[in-house]
């Protein structure tokens, strides 16, 4: 049996997502349940009102904590109980409004609210504009496990607008910039040159200047991301993706933090042990690694966490390969834009110690400097 329209899904970069033709098209005479976290209705709350508060659609503001510890089964019972009292039908659509978490959890909700209905996510975090919420993968938080249930359901539509990133705290800011750096590692030089050149006013206009870097650098993050997800949207082809570069040590290292390390500095530091684990193994030319330290570093992003030993490297190897299908799919570089994987357990052991030694060197000789 085949089901034609399986994972297709428009993402368009905007300037006004609150009154955007295509979503109102898809809005249409459909009853629409407009979702946000407490955070995102205090600082877009009267313009969402304005746009979707009247008509067909209702905004419900998700009261549950905001961030990842919010990101519970319970938080979807309560969207899926508005929609219900919304009397939202097979027709119906939810919209999500708001950072990762956001996202996610209109996903999985979307996914089993009678069955499935359609969903459009309008992405209010760097981090979901560039990452979060591109795919197709929803998700909760459960037994104290990250991302432990969750279903894979594609969005219908994706708005990106910048603009909705005035607001951002710095740090938010920063968790994107792992990302792109990380996208940049995976997939593009000239991307990660881009962030290198203008990262000064990036970080500081929160992505509205300089206007021309601002907006390539935001919309290649985008596509490269989403070339990375195409024609294996539901992972069922491969385990080995360019995309889970800075994502092997980084889950137990937030676990490890008790969720006190934000998941984009998690993945910085895990992406500078990839570069000192490929240069130590020769993949990576030293001055590349260097480059890779030094962004990273720049943007005020952590390479090295007290948290970080040998044993915790260990565990997240091994959760890794439970993850990926009982294979390493380690992802190194071998250049900056060039992947290679790798799948030899002892190679990487091997390497561990002095790679954490020469980051936890370079990080106290950095903070010297400064
Ligand atoms: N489904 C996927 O494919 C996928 C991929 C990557 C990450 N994720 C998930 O995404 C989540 C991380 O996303 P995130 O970084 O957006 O976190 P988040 O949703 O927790 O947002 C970060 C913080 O920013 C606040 N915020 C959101 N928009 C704002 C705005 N415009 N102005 C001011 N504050 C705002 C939020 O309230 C929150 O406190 C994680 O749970 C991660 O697992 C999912
Ligand atoms: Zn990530």
């Amino acid at each position: 049996m085949r089901h034609g329209q399986r994972g297709e899904y428009a993402v368009r970069c905007v300037e006004d997502a609150f009154h955007d033709r295509e979503l109102e098209a898809l809005l249409g005479q459909r009853r629409a349940l407009i979702v946000v976290s407490p955070t995102v209705e205090r600082i877009l709350g009267s313009r969402i009102h304005d746009a979707f508060g009247s008509g067909t659609g209702r905004v419900l503001c998700i009261r549950s904590s905001s961030g990842e510890t919010g990101k519970t089964f319970s938080a979807v019972e309560t969207i899926c109980r508005g929609a219900l009292a919304l009397r939202l039908d097979r027709r119906g659509v939810i919209v999500a409004i708001g950072g990762g978490v956001c996202c996610d959890l209109v996903t999985v909700a979307a996914s089993l609210y009678r069955r499935g209905v359609l969903h459009a996510r309008i992405p209010t975090t760097l981090v979901g504009q560039i990452d979060a919420g591109l795919g197709a993968k929803g998700a909760v938080n459960f037994a104290g496990r990250k991302n432990a249930l969750g279903c894979y359901h594609p969005p219908k539509l994706v708005l990106l607008d910048r603009a909705l990133l005035r607001s951002l705290p710095l740090e938010e800011i920063r968790c994107g910039i792992a990302e792109i750096i990380k996208m940049a590692l995976a997939s593009d030089p000239e991307l990660f040159e881009a962030v290198e050149t203008h990262l000064g006013v990036l970080l500081a206009s929160r992505f509205q200047a300089p206007d021309g870097a601002a907006q390539q650098v935001t919309e290649v993050a985008a596509r490269r991301m989403l070339e990375a997800l195409q024609g294996n949207l539901f992972e069922d082809r491969s385990l080995r993706r360019t995309v889970d570069a800075g994502h092997t040590f980084s889950p137990a290292l937030e676990a490890a933090s008790g969720f006190a390390l934000r998941h984009g500095e998690a993945v910085a530091i895990d992406l500078a042990l990839c570069a000192v684990i490929s240069k130590r193994l020769g993949l990576l030319a030293s001055g590349e690694c260097e480059r890779v330290l030094r962004l990273i570093d720049s943007a005020g992003l952590p390479i090295y966490s007290g948290d970080f030993t040998e044993d915790l490297a260990r565990t997240a190897l091994q959760e890794a390969i439970a993850h990926r299908g009982g294979r390493l799919h380690l992802p190194l570089f071998q250049e900056i834009g060039r992947v290679s994987f790798l799948e030899s357990v002892a190679a990487v052991d091997h390497e561990i110690a002095s790679a954490l030694e020469e980051l936890s060197n370079w990080h106290t000789s950095a903070v010297a400097v400064s």
